[in-house]
């Protein structure tokens, strides 16, 4: 895709779409709306007067051929009030337009730049808008299949804005949307296509396109190095776990890395703690974790960020069989910590302990893992913000700063010890369980029990994996693509 800051004024930009925001504030007597209403002859006032214009936020009026323009569309997009309208309303206000074109030719897309945002976050807010906007979740349909073709994306402002500062945040738009649309797409695979085998095969390539190391266990590795909490969740399927690892030098070579922990279960059907049908019909995204932090690699090392990042994915298939784990098992895992698996529906924090365990080897700055790790997290959060559960103040800062940036919301959780008081298992160093109440919380514990004083912060995105609150979007959302990505930025 071509990405561009564009100099000229707004009513000099030929393309097929000119998508202008506007405020609901906007009174037509002064700045761009008042010279577009001049220009299109009244056309806006006439609108509003006969209200076929409600300026609410994304609300869509489209022109098209406005006589006074070389745009062969005009869109006006309804974007609230001036002073609400942050970094995080942009994207979304155009992701949800854009969306909304699809099937439409609009091969040169130019969109003008109204907020009073910061001009570089604005550029980049928007062309992630647009580049999330033409994603669509219909790969498998045959017919009817939506094309939304943008090839140019053209940034317009209406005032003067720092070009080299602009064209680097466009870049960078384009390629945190486009690793979060390659998230996106790699959730939206069912898990008859992607199992870790091809999640692997897939790391493996990305890997390889953008220079990174990459390195995958398979299973006889993992027993050698006692991955046996991994390999214990792998067990009731016929496919076989993979531990995936990327790593990104751009720092300096001695220099300890942070890490990132994704979990990837490419199919959660409970095990033998076996789930009712209903909860089990969208746990094919149970690696949205996964996914997400390795299309953070992927956009990390495009950006060539200047520091060391591990990437860990440990991917398996959690289904019963003659072979599955029994609740009441008991397993110990790489950092020679003996757990009672009391529920094997709880087998995200496994792999995770495991994949934390490993990740400690590497002495990280810090740790992230990111998760669909409890049904809880949804009850308390909704589908609006990620619970982010965190030892360490000064990497909550870090981490709370990235998703003001990325839009990407979460909230602080508490780790009280009294939370993990209910993991202790009478016959192991931990149980895998501990009651309904504060159930995500719980969850938070036993992996910071394998943490120990690393500085560590666990995302729990079961509740904002799939856009369900949005008006116009489905599928996937990617979260945490962008905050890791910021995250490593910091
Ligand atoms: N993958 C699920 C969590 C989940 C639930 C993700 C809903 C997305 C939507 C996880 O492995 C799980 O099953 N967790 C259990 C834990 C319980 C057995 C302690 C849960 O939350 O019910
Ligand atoms: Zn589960
Ligand atoms: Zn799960």
């Amino acid at each position: 895709m071509n990405i561009r800051l564009i100099e000229s004024p707004w009513h000099a930009i030929p393309c097929d779409a000119l998508l202008v925001p506007l405020f609901r504030d906007d009174d037509f007597k002064s700045g761009l709306a008042c010279e577009m209403d001049q220009r299109l002859e009244g056309l806006l006032s006439e609108l509003r007067e006969n209200g076929e214009w409600k300026g609410r936020p994304g609300d869509l009026n489209i022109i098209y051929r406005p006589s006074a323009l070389p745009a062969k569309r005009l869109i006006l997009l309804g974007a609230g009030s001036r002073k609400e309208c942050d970094c995080s309303a942009i994207r979304t206000l155009i992701m949800n337009a854009v969306h909304q074109f699809k099937n439409y030719s609009l091969n040169r897309f130019a969109v003008v730049r109204r907020s009073d945002v910061d001009p570089a976050l604005a550029a980049q807010a928007a062309v992630e808008g647009v580049v999330l906007g033409t994603f669509d979740i219909d790969e498998y349909k045959t017919i009817g299949r939506s094309k939304t073709r943008i090839e140019e994306i053209l940034f317009a402002s209406e005032q003067p804005i720092p070009a080299q500062q602009v064209e680097k945040a466009l870049k960078r738009g384009e390629i945190t949307a486009q690793a979060t649309n390659l998230a996106r797409a790699l959730v939206n695979e069912p898990a008859n296509r992607v199992k870790p085998i091809q999640l692997a095969e897939k790391a493996r390539e990305i890997g390889e396109r953008f220079g990174m190391e990459v390195e995958i266990l398979e299973e006889p590795q993992l027993e050698d190095l006692g991955m046996n909490a991994l390999t214990a969740v792998a067990r009731g399927s016929d496919e076989p776990a993979r531990f995936i690892v990327l790593k990104h030098h751009g720092g300096n070579h001695a220099a300890p890395p942070i890490v990132f922990i994704g979990k990837g279960i490419t199919f959660d059907s409970g095990g033998l703690s076996l789930k009712p049908p209903q909860s089990m019909e969208e746990m094919k995204t149970d690696k949205a974790g996964g996914c997400a932090v390795l299309a953070a690699m992927q956009a990390i090392a495009q950006l060539q960020l200047p520091r060391n990042v591990v990437g860990i994915i440990p991917a398996a298939e959690n289904l019963p069989s003659g072979r599955a784990q029994r609740p009441g098992d008991v397993v110990r895992s790489i950092s020679g910590k003996t757990i009672e698996v009391l529920n094997t529906d709880a087998e995200g924090r496994l792999i995770l302990a495991d994949a934390i365990g490993f990740a400690k080897q590497l002495n990280p700055v810090y740790m992230v893992d990111i998760a669909t790790l409890t049904g809880a997290c949804v009850v308390a959060l909704g589908k609006v913000r990620a619970g982010a559960f965190c030892n360490n103040d000064a990497l909550f800062e870090k981490v709370s700063k990235a998703s003001e940036i990325s839009g990407e919301k979460l909230w602080r959780m508490p780790l009280d010890e009294e939370y993990g008081k209910k993991l202790e298992s009478n016959i192991a160093d931990i149980k895998n369980v501990g009651g309904r109440w504060g159930a995500a919380c719980i969850a938070a514990k036993f992996i910071e029990f394998f943490v120990d004083d690393t500085p560590w912060c666990h995302l729990d995105i079961a509740g904002v994996d799939l856009y369900e609150e949005n008006p116009v979007v489905e599928g996937p959302t990617g979260f945490g693509v962008r905050t890791l990505t910021e995250l490593a930025s910091l």
